[in-house]
């Protein structure tokens, strides 16, 4: 938990859709937003958050693949390596009806 009286918010899937939109208003505002993405080659990256990126130094992002161990193992030591980090104080997941190997 962050002991600042900003929140910070982990939101899983937030570099397009749904996730995205969720940034671009948390991030309005003080509160730190980290963002995780899978950030596959493959994808063309979100022109919108990278100029977002540049204006707002609140917001930050990591690179986790929920489907892979060895990528899910790695990401608390990933999150503590951003800017000034206390803590996540709240998880967002955008992601998840077409995951198939996602636990219950
Ligand atoms: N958009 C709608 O109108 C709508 C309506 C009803 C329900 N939903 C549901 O809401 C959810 C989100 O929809 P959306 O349109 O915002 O989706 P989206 O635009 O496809 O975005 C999905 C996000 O999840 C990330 N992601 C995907 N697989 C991941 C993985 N294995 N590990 C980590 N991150 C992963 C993507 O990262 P990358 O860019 O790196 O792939 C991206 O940031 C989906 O389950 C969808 O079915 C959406």
């Amino acid at each position: 938990m962050s002991s600042s009286s900003n929140t910070t918010y982990f939101i899983i899937g937030g570099n397009r859709g749904i996730g995205f939109n969720l940034v671009k208003t948390l991030s309005a505002s003080t509160d730190n937003v980290v963002i995780a993405f899978r950030g596959l080659p493959s994808l063309p990256k979100n022109k919108q958050l990278e100029d977002l990126k540049k204006s707002r130094d609140n917001i930050h992002t990591v690179q986790l693949d929920i489907t892979d161990d060895e990528s899910v193992n790695k990401i608390a030591d990933e999150i503590r390596k951003t800017p000034s980090f206390q803590g996540i104080d709240i998880l967002l997941q955008t992601l998840g009806s077409r995951i198939p190997t996602m636990r219950s």
